[in-house]
């Protein structure tokens, strides 16, 4: 397997309003940053209630739905965008079950929360669902390309 010639994706991670009011904004950042991934995209949000109806407009029809967005918009969440090869689907690796009494030990879910309704925070699915959300969370500008500084040892 060749790293350099795979895919770099971007996915949107949000943290949800019980991982801000919990103080668990550092020690989630901190897992995505030590995995290697690199943060493109960083705020903290008021969520509108139109926005977060769009977000997650796929399970309008569920009837969690409306808990669900009294949830997203009771508090500030945090807005991330990342980047790396596979991040997409390593970042829903790194998070874990949707349950998080069904999430393994190790994950952010497993070892941060109980309740599907309070389960501290959020990746994208896909990577065109990661272009979706970083565009529909984030205005121009607010997304930043950079280059990490690295001293080459090995070519
Ligand atoms: P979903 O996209 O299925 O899960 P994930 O966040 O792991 O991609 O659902 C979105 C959110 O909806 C989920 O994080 C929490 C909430 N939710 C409920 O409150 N009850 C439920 O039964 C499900 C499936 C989800």
């Amino acid at each position: 397997l060749v790293a350099s010639v795979e895919q770099v994706d971007q996915t949107y991670i949000m943290i949800k309003p019980d991982g801000v009011q919990r103080g668990l904004v550092g020690e989630i950042i901190s897992r995505f940053e030590k995995k290697g991934f690199k943060l493109t995209g960083l705020k903290l949000f008021q969520c509108p209630k139109e926005l977060a109806e769009e977000h997650y407009k796929d399970l309008q029809s569920k009837p969690f739905f409306p808990k669900l967005i009294e949830y997203i918009t009771s508090g500030p969440v945090v807005c991330m965008a990342w980047e790396g090869i596979g991040v997409v689907a390593s970042a829903r690796k790194l998070i874990g079950a949707t349950n998080p009494l069904e999430a393994d030990p190790g994950t952010i879910r497993g070892d941060l929360a109980v309740q599907t309704g309070r389960n501290v925070v959020h990746g994208s699915d896909s990577p065109e669902n990661g272009i979706r959300e970083i565009g529909l969370w984030f205005e121009d500008g607010e997304v930043c390309e950079w280059t990490p500084v690295q001293e080459p040892w090995l070519k």
